[in-house]
């Protein structure tokens, strides 16, 4: 009988919040601790990039390396992030941006990733967690769809003074979330796995259609 050895995906964990007691940070912490034993997730920190300026990119300032360094070895991405003024806050932009340059050197390029938003407002910061998506479009980021995560209505009650989900319903649908995630990153490297051992199958070309830049 042959046994397959289980794959460990590497994650990248980019919280959008860079305050201490972040309440997404908070859910990205329960979301990690709710994957299956498939990934190993580590928060990879966001709050001491530069701001990106092309003119460094010759001598790129340490945090920038630290931070490609950190996406570069990872198999997947899980953004994790309030909203502001309804599009993701300036910081998450701007680790969006180190990540995708120098040009033609992305780091984010067919990383399976997932969104998950979460607001003490009723909207769960839907605004931020689809203009996310519009930028891993053009990232070529192939991003979960379903399950969506809006956490709306989400406060300091609703976890423990460890920073835990004390809230049951919270706790069951960021636990959800998490393994959905995780079938999604197998999913996407198994099926490119799939494909490279098929002639048939893709190669990576791109069809040839007009490029947006
Ligand atoms: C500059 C700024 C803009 C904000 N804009 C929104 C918004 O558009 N929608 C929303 O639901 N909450 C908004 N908020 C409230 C945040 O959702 C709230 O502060 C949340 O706790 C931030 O997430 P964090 O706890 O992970 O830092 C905004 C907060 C700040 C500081």
């Amino acid at each position: 009988m042959h046994y397959e050895a289980m794959a460990i995906y590497n994650v990248a964990v980019v919280v959008g919040s860079i305050r201490e007691s972040s309440l997404n940070r908070k859910i990205a912490r329960a979301m990690c601790a709710a994957t299956p034993d498939s990934l190993a997730c580590r928060i990879v920190e966001i709050g001491d990039l530069p701001l990106y300026d092309p003119d460094l990119d010759e001598n790129p300032p340490a945090p920038w390396t630290r931070f490609r360094d950190e996406i570069a070895s990872s198999q997947g991405v899980l953004f994790v992030t309030p909203e502001y003024n309804r599009s993701i806050p300036g910081p998450l932009k701007n680790a969006l941006d180190v990540g995708s340059r120098p040009y033609g050197q992305s780091l984010w390029a067919k990383k399976p990733a997932a969104v998950a938003t979460a607001s003490p407002g009723v909207v769960g910061g839907f605004g931020a967690n689809h203009h996310l998506r519009q930028c891993a479009v053009f990232l070529d980021m192939p991003m979960m769809q379903q399950p969506e995560a809006y956490f709306g209505g989400v406060s300091d009650d609703k976890f423990a003074a460890d920073g835990t989900i004390s809230d049951q319903g919270l706790r069951n649908v960021v636990g959800s979330f998490g393994q959905a995630f995780a079938g999604w990153v197998d999913l996407i490297h198994k099926g490119r796995n799939l494909l490279a051992c098929d002639p048939s199958g893709s190669d990576g070309e791109r069809p040839a259609v007009p490029l947006a830049t």
